[in-house]
């Protein structure tokens, strides 16, 4: 039987076209477990089906790359041409059988990227080096992009998104958060640019804008999210107050879905919250983000159990709780919380093992999960 004190939760959501059957969300999660084309493995579908069957509600896979010049890891998932189509289709199908609306974050990694993955020197809106990339990558080299350039990412958003909805999506999230290239568009931080596309608020958000009017003139069923940083914690980035004029731009263009994070490279410990933070150390941004649109709202970082999920949908301050690490130490958790079974929950411990990209590791792992330790088999 539901359990009753998670009522907020286990309520139904409709947004668009879509209606999610509760209230939370697996977020982009980045994995690497993608065949080496970046199409999708077994590996990777066991991942998402696996959280699926636990019972979330709204499930983002990905981030998956829009652009060839735009992959920072090998076996990353790629939705940059139409050979990809088919495992996504099998993908979203399979997400979709199991009760759980399908979704896929789409990624240009700009400036946060390396060269000697690329082979190419990575396009930002200025030359100016991520300050962490730039010490791991022997050849990294960055370059402000043209304007045929900037055309050129519109359109491979534009085209990847379409590509996610022929194979089944029922929502993309575009991908402007945590110091990749429309987050780098977005803040003055890293946007120095003096063309249509830098200097004012509306310039520097002018990429995105034009990103979620085209996606949506293009599909009109498609539930558009954005997930943005709601302060990047740098000096001169980008802080809440700056989204009151940015939001209502967005939401303007036609998105649909405003999931709120927080964090740069530079402020890493921002984008997966280690303990040392406590508890929920960004709902405060989601709920101040939150008095700028009439759209649905979903918040994020460290929350790890369903009832501090239902008291944040209860308090007003999110219409959506993402549970990233949560749900990768153990996928039931939604189900194990719903139907009493919460004594069985494997609970993450915040080892923070899964950032595989501290460790050094080609690719993510959980010690809490049994099936994603590091003993087991790489590429199955
Ligand atoms: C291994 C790993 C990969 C991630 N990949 C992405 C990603 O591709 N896109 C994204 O927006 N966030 C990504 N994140 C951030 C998570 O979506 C999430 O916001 C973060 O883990 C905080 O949520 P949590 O406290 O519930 O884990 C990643 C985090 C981790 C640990």
């Amino acid at each position: 039987m539901n359990n009753s004190k998670y009522q907020n939760i286990s309520s139904r959501l409709s947004i668009g076209r879509s209606e999610l059957p509760n209230r939370i969300v697996f977020p982009a999660w980045q994995v690497n477990y993608a065949n080496d084309d970046g199409t999708v493995s077994n590996k990777l579908q066991n991942f998402y089906t696996a959280i699926a069957d636990g019972g979330c509600g709204l499930i983002f896979t990905g981030a998956a790359a829009v652009s060839p010049d735009s992959i920072a890891f090998d076996r990353v998932m790629r939705i940059d041409s139409d050979e990809c189509i088919p495992g996504l289709t099998k993908l979203f199908s399979e997400i979709s059988r199991r009760g759980s609306i399908p979704g896929i974050q789409l990624i240009h990694f700009g400036r946060q990227a390396a060269s000697s993955v690329t082979g190419y020197d990575l396009l930002a809106p200025s030359a100016i080096p991520c300050p962490v990339m730039s010490q791991f990558d022997p050849d990294y080299k960055v370059r402000e992009m043209s304007t045929g350039e900037i055309d050129m990412v519109r359109k491979d958003f534009i085209d990847a998104a379409a590509r996610a909805e022929q194979a089944g999506a029922c929502v993309v999230e575009v991908h402007v958060a945590h110091g990749y290239l429309l987050n780098e568009f977005l803040s003055p931080y890293s946007n120095h640019r003096s063309d249509q596309y830098g200097g004012n608020t509306y310039n520097r958000a002018r990429l995105t804008i034009e990103i979620i009017e085209g996606i949506r003139a293009r599909l009109d069923r498609i539930v558009i999210s954005v997930r943005i940083s709601g302060n990047e914690f740098v000096d001169g980035g980008l802080t809440p107050a700056d989204f009151s004029k940015i939001i209502p731009l967005f939401e303007e263009a036609g998105m649909d879905l405003l999931n709120v994070s927080a964090g740069v490279y530079e402020s890493m410990d921002r984008i997966v919250p280690p303990s040392s933070l406590g508890e929920t150390p960004h709902i405060n941004i989601a709920a101040e983000l939150k008095q700028f649109t009439n759209v649905p709202v979903c918040a994020v970082g460290s929350i790890f159990s369903l009832d501090k999920a239902e008291s944040i949908i209860l308090s007003g301050k999110s219409d959506l709780i993402a549970m990233g690490r949560a749900q990768v130490a153990d996928p039931g958790i939604v189900n194990k919380s719903l139907y009493k079974n919460e004594s069985d929950i494997h609970k993450c411990t915040r080892c923070n093992e899964c950032t595989f990209w501290t460790t050094g590791d080609p690719q993510m792992y959980c010690s809490v999960n049994p099936v994603l330790k590091r003993k087991i088999e790489v590429y199955t």
